[in-house]
């Protein structure tokens, strides 16, 4: 009801009377009332005037369904939007709601997490509304072994999401790091539920820095915000737009084609290819330099002995470089 009385002031661009709206909407003036409160509360600026009704002056840079949806061209990915000024990690509740039989394409988002989680067990914190908090839950129809791609055709559709909004361009710290002058501006972290030969489902989350207007002295080297490098507020609900109506188009490729048909970009982006790296993974830790990535989306990384090493998963640090490390 909150978004259709929202929709129907936006429509307007003019004052609207409580009671015309109650007619046209078929609710009563009460209802009408307590939706308009809630969105004020929520920080939409309305002007109330007994004479002449309701009418919306500003909309808040909230991350709610009422923003985001006018803005998509998605069939399901984002049609469902659940959004909380506050929680603990939008991938906790994705997988709450995943395992409630949630529907695919529906995404969580916040704008500020108590308990947000990184990779390999790390915190991820960002500043309260600021920056973008976002789960999407997805029920592919496709093996096991396929499922890191996802990762990877995530990255892609942010980075171009992120071009799309701010003109600017990134790169892609394989396979889950969205870099923007050499400094993280983007974590995405994909976590799943299945068996052995089926998926369940995956949670695929994303932390972008928005507008942040400085980021902290002990992380300033390695990460950074768009606000920081373009000296601008940018509206989150057009990044968050953006970057589902890329994935939509990407995801539906996925499905039928794998990652080959993103073989091309991912090289593109990398902001790895070409340079000297150490490895950590649970099996070993090397240095070597990074030459590709192969037609599986594995980074393929030649070692000091000369030998070209599949690289799936692990921890990458770009060697004489500290700018993101993780
Ligand atoms: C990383 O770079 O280590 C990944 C960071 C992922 C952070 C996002 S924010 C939205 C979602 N909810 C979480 O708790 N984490 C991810």
């Amino acid at each position: 009801m909150k978004n259709i009385v929202l929709e129907y002031l936006k429509e307007s661009m003019n004052y609207v009377s409580g009671e015309d709206m109650s007619r046209e909407l078929g609710v009563s003036r009460t209802a009408i009332w307590k939706n308009i409160k809630k969105l004020k509360e929520l920080g939409y600026n309305i002007e109330s005037s007994s004479k002449k009704g309701y009418r919306l002056l500003e909309s808040p840079d909230i991350l709610t369904e009422g923003e985001i949806a006018p803005l998509l061209n998605t069939n399901y990915i984002g049609r469902e939007i659940v959004y909380y000024e506050e929680i603990g990690s939008t991938n906790d509740e994705a997988t709450l709601l995943a395992k409630k039989g949630a529907k695919e394409g529906l995404v969580v988002l916040s704008s500020f997490q108590t308990k947000g989680r990184g990779r390999l067990q790390r915190n991820w914190v960002s500043s309260k509304g600021e920056a973008i908090a976002m789960s999407i839950l997805l029920r592919p129809e496709i093996p096991p072994f396929m499922a890191p791609g996802i990762t990877q055709v995530v990255a892609l559709s942010v980075a171009a999401g992120l071009h799309l909004s701010t003109d600017l361009k990134f790169s892609i710290k394989w396979p889950n790091d969205i870099i923007l002058n050499g400094k993280k501006v983007c974590g995405i972290l994909t976590e799943m539920d299945g068996e052995i030969d089926s998926l369940n489902y995956i949670i695929v989350g994303i932390g972008i820095n928005v507008n942040q207007a400085e980021i902290p002295d002990e992380i300033s080297h390695k990460a950074t915000s768009l606000k920081v490098e373009l000296s601008k507020h940018i509206e989150r609900k057009i990044i968050v737009s953006n970057i589902l109506n890329e994935f939509e188009k990407n995801y539906k490729v996925f499905k039928e084609d794998g990652i080959a048909p993103f073989i091309g970009e991912l090289k593109k982006y990398s902001a790895l290819i070409g340079k000297d790296v150490l490895i950590s993974n649970p099996f070993k830790t090397f240095n070597g330099k990074v030459v590709d990535i192969d037609s599986e989306g594995y980074l393929v990384v030649e070692d000091e002995d000369g030998n070209l090493q599949s690289i799936v998963g692990g921890d990458i640090s770009i060697r004489g470089c500290n700018s993101y490390l993780p």
